[in-house]
């Protein structure tokens, strides 16, 4: 971030953003105070937040301390908060409490500059007594975001250790329902939904990535709060490492979400004059959950690096062939997939070293001379030829210990020094904040990127980090190799600034604002069952904009859970996202591929609406039934998907409100081929598309989001599409 410094601080801060505000107490020489965190309160003169702030100062209760207590972003006993501490720490046992002291605050400009806003509040303070130094970073961004950071230094000559440093953001009493996440491999962003009563709420992830089961987004609402309604405070922890992510009701009348880095024992020792920085802390407040993905879309999309091209059709290779790499019939799957439309072939796992299976390999990233005795060159000529671009994959953190790299260096492998890790799809962690190791892994990339005309990775990512050590010291190193990865995918961009990664891990293990800082999309899972697939998307979309979302249309059977599904809810389902085929094409049916080639022709008119529209979420009453879409920014057009997640109790189905669209703009509403066709002989068991779908209906948006139209009856596991354009 620039410094740029534009004004020192007001004692009260009022910043007013896209419809939600943040107000700051900035007074006395105590860490700021969040006094009001939601929607915007309108224009505020100084007297209105003296005003506001005496409304809001908590009173001494009996037998507690004999001061009001301050709940500051980074909470500290000594201001009377016993519940989870900012900084968690000590110096050789002492210094186990803060008491950080402001000595100045100021509006510095960002990256972005300020515009017409007031800046980023950086805020600077000190605890004398510990000897501890502390830099805060509070902004409101454009879209109405909160993020905030901190920065801890240790300002004498003995080591000072960091075992936490957690920040926080209040939600008010009303907050009385949490959403959070919750999964596993093949079934990524699962939600929950409890009662946010007193005491702590804590989603730790120790598995070294995200985590299939992390938190993801943790939001607390008022009762029954919904896509479309209730009023939704919500954080997120940008962080590809260990985190933990919670939420805090006292009887204090506190409530507070939080989260920080999760710090395994002397994983931090600050010598003197380092610095400890935690992830950024994400905060979005909205009328619904769609209104807090909005901020966070918006946001995401308003980066400089933000993909901007039209995000192309992918062939991805692995359920095609898996380990099965041969040059022909590889060039027999591109020439398909270029004859569907496909623009991007992907070669996935099995094309370097002895990798004929997952058992070994990993580390050797030089081609091998067995499958590919010319080298990758007759492959990626012809992909080119026929337009393509081409991907490759890669999984540059792991090393399998048959490998030629960890014969001759053992001591690359993460472990704690006396054992080596269990094995976890037969590998091991490859150091990288050892020197040598990450020297060598740069290497061999740059040297993959610099030979091939390689436009694409997909950066994968397989196994938790278990007993993570540097050898042969033993010391815990999560927090090392998060950096380490985040330094080398930074210096691989600048050294290809046009190459774009995916962040894969296991499919949907690494999915957060950190990792999306150095990457252009995510794989969302490894199920491509469509029907999995529509939950799995539908949340991983709470936090992250389609086209940033990895989606193909599988097999007609699903090789993950042998599902059978017709092309059309395969197909359906995969547009709302980056949208690839994952599928051996050269089996597929000539029916088949002229069906698909529609569906990519559809992909292609509608991408620029998909990725940069705003998602949309119906809150229907019937959960076998899942009315989404997007809606574009100036309110013009929509595209949705009626789905049936199952049979309904409704027959028929009733009712759908079309959501987000422009209540005084007039629609002209129609099913959009392909996704038009309910099913083949659905009509003779009495499903029928409703009688507006012949001709269409032209109607208000007011009518349309409010009121509804009837909804198709469809055969469980179908969907159909609709369009709305202005008429
Ligand atoms: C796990 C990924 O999620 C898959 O898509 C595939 O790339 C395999 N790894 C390859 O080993």
């Amino acid at each position: 971030m620039s410094a740029e410094s534009l004004a020192p601080a007001p004692e009260l801060l009022h910043l007013r953003a896209a419809g939600a505000a943040l107000v700051l107490d900035l007074s006395g020489d105590t860490l700021p105070r969040v006094l009001h965190w939601g929607p915007d309160l309108g224009e505020l003169s100084a007297a209105h937040l003296h005003a506001l702030r005496q409304a809001s100062l908590r009173q001494p209760i009996g037998f507690s301390i004999d001061q009001p207590v301050e709940v500051s972003v980074l909470p500290e006993q000594s201001a009377g908060w016993l519940g989870t501490p900012g900084l968690v720490g000590n110096r050789g046992g002492a210094d186990f409490s803060s008491a950080f002291r402001v000595a100045g605050s100021e509006l510095v400009a960002d990256e972005r500059g300020a515009g017409d806003r007031p800046g980023t509040l950086v805020v600077h303070a000190r605890d004398t007594a510990a000897a501890l130094g502390l830099t805060l970073t509070i902004e409101l961004t454009p879209e109405g975001l909160v993020r905030q950071r901190a920065a801890v230094t240790n300002l004498a000559d003995t080591a000072f250790a960091v075992d936490a440093v957690n920040l926080t953001l209040p939600v008010p009493p009303a907050a009385v329902e949490l959403l959070d996440f919750t999964g596993h491999h093949l079934r990524e962003r699962s939600p929950q939904r409890s009662a946010f009563t007193q005491g702590l709420r804590v989603r730790e992830n120790r598995t070294g990535r995200t985590g299939f089961d992390a938190a993801y987004l943790l939001a607390a609402g008022t009762q029954g709060f919904g896509n479309r309604g209730g009023d939704v405070w919500a954080v997120h922890t940008a962080w590809s490492g260990n985190h933990r992510t919670f939420a805090e009701r006292t009887f204090h009348s506190v409530a507070l979400l939080g989260s920080g880095e999760l710090l395994l024992s002397g994983e931090v020792l600050l010598g003197p004059g380092e610095s400890y920085s935690t992830p950024w802390l994400y905060g979005a407040y909205g009328r619904g959950l769609d209104e807090v993905s909005a901020r966070f879309h918006r946001h995401l999309r308003a980066r400089p690096y933000h993909p901007s091209s039209p995000r192309p059709v992918v062939v991805n290779t692995w359920e095609a062939v898996y380990f099965d790499q041969d040059l022909d019939r590889l060039k027999r799957l591109a020439d398909t997939a270029a004859a569907v439309g496909a623009e991007r072939f992907v070669l996935d796992d099995g094309w370097f070293g002895a990798r004929r299976d997952d058992r070994r390999a990993l580390g050797d990233w030089y081609v091998s001379d067995e499958v590919w005795p010319e080298g990758l060159g007759p492959l990626t000529d012809h992909v080119t030829a026929l337009g393509m671009q081409f991907g490759l994959w890669v999984e540059p953190e792991m090393i399998n210990e048959d490998s030629d790299l960890a014969r001759a260096h053992p001591d690359w492998i993460m472990a704690t020094g006396a054992r080596l890790p269990g094995a976890a799809r037969n590998q091991q962690v490859l150091d990288l904040a050892r020197p040598e190791a990450y020297a060598y892994i740069l290497r061999r990339l740059d040297d993959l990127l610099t030979t091939y005309p390689i436009s694409y990775l997909k950066w994968d990512h397989n196994r938790d980090l278990v007993e993570a050590g540097h050898q042969p010291s033993g010391r815990a190193g999560v927090h090392d190799q998060t950096l380490a990865v985040y330094r080398l995918l930074d210096e691989l961009r600048s050294l290809h600034p046009g190459v774009e990664i995916e962040s894969c891990s296991s499919g949907g293990g690494r999915v957060d604002l950190g990792i999306l800082e150095r990457t252009d999309r995510v794989w969302v899972s490894d199920c491509i069952d469509a029907l999995e697939r529509q939950q799995i998307q539908r949340w991983t979309n709470v936090l992250v904009p389609l086209e940033l979302m990895g989606t193909h249309v599988g097999s007609p059977v699903s090789h993950t859970t042998g599902r059978s599904h017709p092309l059309d809810f395969r197909a359906g389902t995969a547009l709302f996202g980056h949208f690839g085929i994952e599928w051996d094409l050269t089996s597929a049916t000539p029916e088949d591929l002229e069906r698909l080639t529609q569906w990519v022709a559809l992909y292609k008119e509608l991408r620029p609406l998909l990725h940069s529209g705003t998602s949309v979420h119906g809150d229907h009453a019937d959960p076998a039934y899942q009315v989404h879409g997007v809606v574009a920014e100036d309110g013009s057009e929509a595209i949705y998907a009626l789905v049936a997640r199952g049979t309904s109790e409704l027959y028929p189905t009733g009712l759908v409100r079309l959501p987000g669209l422009d209540p005084d703009t007039v629609y002209r509403v129609r099913p959009q081929a392909p996704g038009d066709v309910p099913d083949g002989n659905a009509h003779h068991w009495g499903m029928h598309l409703p009688w507006w779908t012949e001709e269409g209906v032209t109607l208000p948006g007011s009518v349309l989001s409010e009121a509804g139209v009837q909804a198709p009856t469809l055969y469980p596991e179908r969907l159909v599409l609709v369009r709305a354009t202005r008429a």
